[in-house]
């Protein structure tokens, strides 16, 4: 049995859908169930409602599994004590893990809520005794969800930085390597940098949105300091100014195309389009 934390996110259920589709059990934690309770990926999957801030609630679940993908809570990660959880999952019998970390652990050591926190999650799981793989993707496609509302309403898109391109990786891929390295052999002690196929801008990414949806979208590009407004009503300060760097002066390593999905997965990381594809509902 293989537990999924994060289970409701954007890499968490495509991986929990994977793992179904391969014939695996799976125990899909969040703290919160999903309205559907996974109910589209069969009688192979459960949920299990857990705090990673309290590893103790992750016990039930990790009772009899075999191997466990960790997502960290994001702006949050600062305040998960990661060894008690891998604590509690070796002590269940977990022998394999692998980690959803961040490419900021590699491009922004001296920072503290990207190199630092994710170094330590990082550090925890080599340690932990168990065979482990860590995933280190860039920008996921879906933070452009964060346009869905002033889509919906107004047709804009309002960013920052909009001709600055990263090659943003769709959360779908990053979930089909985490479900190859929970259940398939020769991905242990692997640090996956993991990006999409191409560049692409804020700017290409709404016009990409308005091609398949079929309607014009105005784009509007921000001032820094607009963002950094925006951005401090949902995320801490010191991760706003990590990732208005990472947007605005990435270094060459957050701009370079990785190999390694398209490697992994034997066909080409999927497109910003691609993703769109999938999630237009949202924008509609
Ligand atoms: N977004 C990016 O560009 C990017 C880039 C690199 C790395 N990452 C990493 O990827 C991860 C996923 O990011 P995301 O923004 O895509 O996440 P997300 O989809 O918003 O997923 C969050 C998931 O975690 C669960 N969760 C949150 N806090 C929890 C807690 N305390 N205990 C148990 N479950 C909890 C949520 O469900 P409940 O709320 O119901 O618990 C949900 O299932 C982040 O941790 C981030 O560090 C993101």
């Amino acid at each position: 049995m293989i537990v999924v934390t994060g289970a409701t996110g954007n890499v968490g259920r495509p991986l929990v859908q994977a793992l179904a589709a391969a014939g695996l059990d799976v125990t899909a934690v969040s703290r919160n169930a999903p309205a559907d309770r996974f109910a589209g990926a069969g009688p192979s999957v459960r949920h299990h409602s857990a705090d990673l801030a309290r590893p103790g609630s992750l016990r039930p679940a990790l009772d009899g599994a075999d191997a466990l993908f960790l997502h960290d809570t994001g702006a949050g990660a600062q305040l998960l004590d990661v060894p008690e959880i891998l604590g509690v999952a070796r002590a269940a019998g977990v022998g394999r893990i692998v980690l959803l970390s961040s490419q900021g652990v590699a491009t922004r050591p001296e920072s503290a809520s990207h190199g630092g926190v994710g170094r330590s999650l990082e550090e925890a799981v080599r340690q932990s005794g168990a065979h482990w793989t860590i995933l280190r993707p860039g920008g996921f496609a879906s933070n452009a969800y964060a346009w869905a509302e002033s889509v919906r309403v107004h047709r804009t898109v309002a960013a920052p930085f909009g001709d600055v391109g990263h090659p943003v990786v769709d959360p779908a891929d990053i979930a089909e390597v985490a479900a190859a390295a929970l259940h398939e052999d020769g991905h242990a002690g692997n640090t996956y940098e993991l990006t999409g196929p191409a560049l692409s801008t804020p700017r290409q990414r709404a016009r990409n949105l308005a091609e398949v949806l079929g309607e014009p979208i105005t784009f509007v590009e921000q001032s820094r300091d607009e963002a950094r407004a925006q951005m401090l009503q949902f995320m801490p300060e010191a991760v706003v100014g990590t990732t208005l760097a990472i947007l605005g002066e990435p270094t060459p390593a957050e701009q370079r195309v990785s190999l390694t999905a398209e490697q992994l997965l034997g066909r080409p990381a999927r497109t910003f389009t691609e993703w769109a594809g999938r999630n237009i509902g949202a924008f509609k």
